[in-house]
C-alpha cells in the first residue's frame, strides 16, 4: 500500500497494522481528532473494543499499539491514558512537510474519486409563470454547491434546471389569458400564423394571473374541465396554444436568468418537463405491450407497490384520463431523454423533501419499465426555510417573497453592515456596491448550506448578514485578511519559504489543512454539503488563531517570517477552494 497523504490517514493505517500483528481488525486503529488537543493531535480508541473481544486488559494492548506507533517517524509522542485510550502526537518534521505539500499543491492538498462518474443533477426546477420564491432557492443554492463539488472531485456533471412547463398550470394560464385578451390570434384555431414575436403578457402578468387561474381552477369544476382539455391540447401541439406557452417560457426564463447570473449559478442544460413529451408515446406503447401499463379507470398506470412495503404506495400515472401527461409520466420521460444523451451511472434530484413519495414511485417506476435501475436514482430532499415564527418564510403581508426582492433586501442590508464595520470605506462606490452584493451572497448561501440538509432552518437575515460568528460574512472576511497580507507582504519583497511548524497554533492550522480531505469525502459521500461549511470555518478560525499568535510581516527571523506567510498562503488557497465550492465569491478586499 502507498502512503497515504493525509497525516490522519497514514496514522491510522500505523495503529491498524499494529493491531493487525496482533491478529486483530486494523479497522481498530482508526484515529480521530483529539478533544484534548493540548495533550494530542489524534486519538484511537480501539484498545477497549478489542480488549472486550479477546477478554484481555485494553492497557495491555494499549501498550503494544504504542510501541509500534512510536516507530513511525510521524509519530512524536505516543502515550496510553486512562482505561486504555491512546494519544498521539504528531512530529513537527511530519507536520510540516505535509503543509509543505499542501501549500505547493494547486489543490491544497484535494484528492480526486478513483473512478469518476457521469453525474446528471436535476435542480432549480422552478415552475414557467410562478415567480421564483425562496423555496426553489434552497433548491437552487444546494444543487449548485454539489455540481461545484462533483466536479471537482473529478466526475463528470450535466446540471439541468428542469423547469416545470408542461402540467395543468400552463392550461389554467392560457385560459386565463383568453379571458383577459380573447382576441388574441393564439386562441383562433382558424389563424395560420405568423403569431407575433412579442409576448402578449410580461412577468409581472404571469405572477399576477398565476395564482388567479389556479384559485379559479380549484374552485370551479367547468372551469377545471376546461383547464385540463386547453392543457391536452397545448400537450398535442395546438399551434395556437404552443406559441402562447413559448411566450410563457420565454418571459420566465429571462427573470430566472437574471437571478442565477445575480447567484452565479449555471446550468449546462435548460430543460424543462416538457422535453419529456417526445418519449412518453413510445414508453407507453412499450409498457402496454409489456403488460407493465395498465388501464385504470381511463389512465395508463403503473403499479410500483411492493409486499414489503410499510406505507400505502400509490401506482404512478403515466398518462391521466384525458390523455395529459402529468409530473409522474414527465419523470419517466426525463429518464429516458437522460439515459439516450447522458447515460448517466448516478442522477440526483436536488428537490423539496415533501416529494419524496413522488420520487420513491418515479424511481420504482423506472426500474420496474427498465430505464434506469433504482439506484442509480437520488433524491435529496431538503427541509424548509422558515421564518421567525416557525411557519414557511413569508413577506410581511403574508405573501411569498420574490427572489429577486430578497436579493435586493440582502444587498441592502449588507450594505448598511458594512457602513457599520467601516468596511469598503475607501472604494468607489460601484465596488462598495459588488462587495456588498458578494457579501449578501455569501450570507445567502452560507446559512442555508451550513445546516444539514435535511432539517428546517429560520432564517435571520439580520444574524446571517453579520461580520461575526459561523457566517458567510465572516468567512469572506477571513479570506480577504489574507488576500491584502499577500498583498502587503508581496509589497515588502517578502516571499514565502520552506515551512516550519513550531508553534501550536502552527499545528492547528496544518491539522485543520490536512482535515481538508475527509471534510470534501464526507460532503460527497453524504451529498451533505454543510460539512463544507464546517471545514472552511473551522480553518478560518485556526487561522485566526494562529495570525494571532505568529504575526507575519513583524518577524524579525526572516525564516520564520517566509514560512509563516506560506502558511497564510496555503490557508488562503484551501480557503478559496472551499468557499468556492459552497459558490461564494471573494472580493480582492473590503
Ligand atoms: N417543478 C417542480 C416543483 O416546483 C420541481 C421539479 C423537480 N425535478 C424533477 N425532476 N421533478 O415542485
Amino acid at each position: 500500500m502507498t502512503k497515504p497523504a493525509e497525516l490522519s490517514e497514514a496514522l491510522s493505517v500505523a495503529a491498524g497494522e499494529a493491531f493487525a500483528t496482533l491478529g486483530l481488525d486494523a479497522g481498530l486503529g482508526a484515529m480521530r481528532r483529539s478533544d484534548r488537543p493540548d495533550l494530542a493531535d489524534f486519538q484511537c480508541n480501539g484498545a477497549m473494543a478489542a480488549a472486550k473481544k479477546l477478554g484481555k486488559n485494553p492497557r495491555e494492548i494499549a501498550d503494544a499499539i504504542v510501541a509500534a506507533l512510536r516507530a513511525s517517524d510521524i509519530v512524536a509522542s505516543a502515550d496510553v491514558a486512562g482505561p486504555g485510550f491512546i494519544n498521539v502526537k504528531l512530529s513537527a518534521a511530519a507536520l510540516s512537510s505535509r503543509a509543505q505539500q499542501v501549500a505547493d499543491d494547486a489543490r491544497a492538498g484535494a484528492a480526486s474519486v478513483a473512478s469518476p462518474r457521469r453525474v446528471v443533477i436535476d435542480f432549480g426546477g422552478w415552475n414557467v409563470a410562478k415567480e421564483m420564491h425562496i423555496g426553489h432557492l434552497r433548491s437552487t443554492v444546494i444543487g449548485d454547491s454539489l455540481q461545484r463539488l462533483f466536479r471537482f472531485l473529478g466526475d463528470s456533471v450535466t446540471s439541468d434546471v428542469h423547469l416545470g412547463d408542461w402540467g395543468l398550470q400552463m392550461g389554467q394560464l392560457i385560459n386565463e389569458v383568453k379571458l383577459e385578451q380573447p382576441d388574441l390570434p393564439y386562441f383562433d384555431a382558424g389563424f395560420t400564423g405568423p403569431y407575433p414575436e412579442t409576448s402578449p403578457v410580461t412577468m409581472d402578468d404571469l405572477g399576477r394571473l398565476y395564482p388567479l387561474a389556479s384559485g379559479k381552477s380549484k374552485a370551479d369544476e367547468a372551469r377545471r374541465n376546461e383547464d385540463r382539455q386547453a392543457t391536452q391540447e397545448l400537450q398535442s401541439g395546438r399551434p395556437g396554444y404552443r406559441a402562447l406557452w413559448r411566450h410563457f417560457c420565454d418571459v420566465t426564463r429571462v427573470g430566472l436568468e437574471r437571478e442565477c447570473a445575480s447567484l452565479g449559478v449555471t446550468f449546462n442544460l435548460w430543460k424543462g418537463e416538457s422535453d419529456a413529451e417526445p418519449f412518453i408515446p413510445a414508453l407507453v406503447e412499450d409498457l402496454k405491450a409489456r403488460g407493465i401499463a395498465e388501464l385504470d379507470a381511463g389512465a395508463w398506470i403503473v403499479r410500483v407497490a411492493r409486499e414489503s412495503d410499510k406505507k400505502e404506495m400509490p401506482p404512478i400515472i403515466l398518462v391521466n384520463r384525458d390523455g395529459a401527461i402529468g409530473y409522474h409520466g414527465s419523470d419517466l420521460g426525463t429518464i429516458i431523454d437522460r439515459k439516450q444523451s447522458i447515460d448517466p451511472q448516478l442522477t440526483l434530484y436536488v428537490v423539496d423533501q415533501r416529494q419524496a413519495l413522488h420520487f420513491e414511485q418515479v424511481f420504482r417506476a423506472s426500474d420496474r419499465a427498465g430505464l434506469m435501475p433504482e439506484s442509480t436514482l437520488e433524491h435529496l430532499g431538503f427541509g424548509t426555510v422558515n421564518g421567525a415564527d416557525g411557519k414557511p418564510y413569508k413577506t410581511r403581508d403574508g405573501g411569498v417573497l420574490k427572489l429577486h426582492e430578497f436579493i435586493a433586501q440582502a444587498d441592502a442590508t449588507a450594505l448598511s453592515r458594512m457602513t457599520e464595520a467601516e468596511l469598503g470605506a475607501d472604494v468607489s462606490e460601484a465596488e462598495r456596491a459588488d462587495i456588498a452584493h458578494k457579501v449578501a451572497v455569501a450570507a445567502i448561501k452560507f446559512s442555508d448550506l451550513s445546516n444539514v440538509r435535511t432539517t428546517n432552518y429560520i432564517f435571520d437575515l439580520d444574524r446571517f448578514v453579520s461580520f461575526e460568528g459561523k457566517t458567510g460574512p465572516y468567512l469572506l472576511y477571513a479570506a480577504v485578511r489574507i488576500k491584502s497580507l499577500a498583498r502587503r507582504a508581496a509589497g515588502e519583497g517578502v516571499t514565502p519559504g520552506p515551512i516550519s511548524v513550531e508553534l501550536d497554533a502552527e499545528r492547528a492550522l496544518v491539522l485543520q489543512f490536512d482535515a481538508f480531505n475527509d471534510a470534501l469525502r464526507g460532503a460527497y459521500d453524504k451529498r451533505m454539503p454543510h460539512i463544507l461549511c464546517d471545514h472552511a470555518y473551522l480553518l478560518a478560525q485556526a487561522f485566526s488563531s494562529f495570525y494571532a499568535a505568529a504575526p507575519v510581516l513583524i518577524e524579525s527571523d526572516p525564516a520564520k517570517k517566509a514560512s509563516r506567510l506560506a502558511l497564510a498562503l496555503a490557508t488562503l488557497k484551501q480557503l478559496e477552494i472551499v468557499l468556492g465550492l459552497i459558490g461564494i465569491a471573494i472580493p480582492e478586499r473590503m
